[in-house]
């Protein structure tokens, strides 16, 4: 019997392609070129299964056109969907599956690096070094915000979210309140105290960190409105999608000195970034690289590799979404 046929939009780390090359035909991408939407509907058509990655535009037209000939399932090679059309997925019956889990420490890390890089102004020190403007050591240079013992809120309290929280407790002892669409009622072993809007966690915070996953009903989830909720001396960090944040409310914010820093690692639009967000004071801009760790990235190819498997073995894959 012939292998099924897949179709990788992106380059993967080569243990992962390799993995992946051994049970099934694989078409690779070995330039890594970004793929239009054209390219990647032609191929889906061509292969049984595509995976495909953030940054690639599935809407319905490609996954249409790729039913219409061979394809058969989506396999993402990532955690968040929002660039699938699931309903599209949902109507023509095609599975679409995740990563979940294998990302969720490795993003955990980044939004703790990007909080301590704002909160204690780590780029502005290295900057003095670099340029060699370094006045020395004095009692009032570049005093930032502890993040020991401060009040940490998430928006959104998945599995990103609830590491977020147990690394801020335990190695910052932190108090974390936060906002989820539904009740949490697991025990998560530290005290946590769920609030019931994205206001209160703004009222309530120090630091402000976001893990909902993108798409219409998050979109600028954290806006103008809650913004105006937080202290002065309060910070914002976002390590899940560009379109939960309204860049102009916290770039404008920043300006006048309502908040006091923002640590970014994704945009709307990416990889463009907005002018004004480049241009506010007392920002940290990191290039999405919430899962960018060699293990990670392996182990996201090998999440995709079973959950193929599984299909073609006519299972149902453990990371397959719910389509509503
Ligand atoms: C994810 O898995 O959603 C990351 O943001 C990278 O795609």
């Amino acid at each position: 019997m012939s292998k099924p046929k897949v179709f990788l939009t992106r380059k993967w780390p080569r243990k992962a392609e390799e993995a992946l090359g051994e049970i099934f035909d694989v078409t690779f991408n070995k330039n890594d070129t970004r793929l239009s939407k054209i390219e990647i509907a032609k191929a889906f058509a061509i292969h049984d299964a595509i995976a495909p990655t953030f940054g690639d535009n599935i809407d319905k037209s490609v996954i249409e056109f790729g039913f219409n000939g061979k394809g058969r399932i989506i396999s993402n090679f990532g955690v968040g969907v929002d660039h699938i059309d699931l309903e599209t997925c949902k109507t023509l019956n095609i599975p679409v599956t995740n990563t979940p889990d294998v990302l969720t420490d490795a993003t955990a890390e980044i939004a703790i690096l990007l909080m301590l890089m704002v909160a204690r102004r780590a780029l502005e020190g290295e900057k003095e070094i670099r340029e060699n403007v370094w006045p020395g050591w004095h009692p009032t240079h570049l005093m930032g915000s502890l993040m020991n013992g401060k009040t940490l809120g998430i928006i959104g309290m998945g599995r990103i979210g609830q590491e977020v929280a147990r690394k801020a407790f335990h190695a910052f002892k932190m108090r974390i309140v936060f906002y989820n669409r539904s009740i949490i009622k697991q025990d998560l072993g530290f005290p946590i105290k769920q609030v019931s809007s994205v206001l209160d966690v703004c009222r309530e915070s120090d630091f402000v960190s976001i893990h909902c996953p993108g798409g219409k009903e998050t979109l600028n989830i954290l806006n103008a409105e809650a913004i105006a909720k937080m202290k002065k001396s309060s910070f914002i960090v976002n390590t899940a999608r560009g379109d939960v944040l309204d860049e102009d409310a916290v770039s404008h914010a920043l300006s006048k000195g309502l908040i006091a820093g923002v640590g970014l690692d994704v945009y709307k639009g990416e990889p463009k970034v907005n002018k004004k967000l480049l241009m506010a004071p007392n920002t940290v801009l990191l290039p999405h690289m919430g899962s960018a760790t060699l293990e990670t990235r392996n182990a996201m190819g090998n999440r995709v590799l079973v959950n193929l498997k599984q299909f073609f073995d006519n299972e149902k894959p453990t990371d397959q979404i719910h389509l509503f």
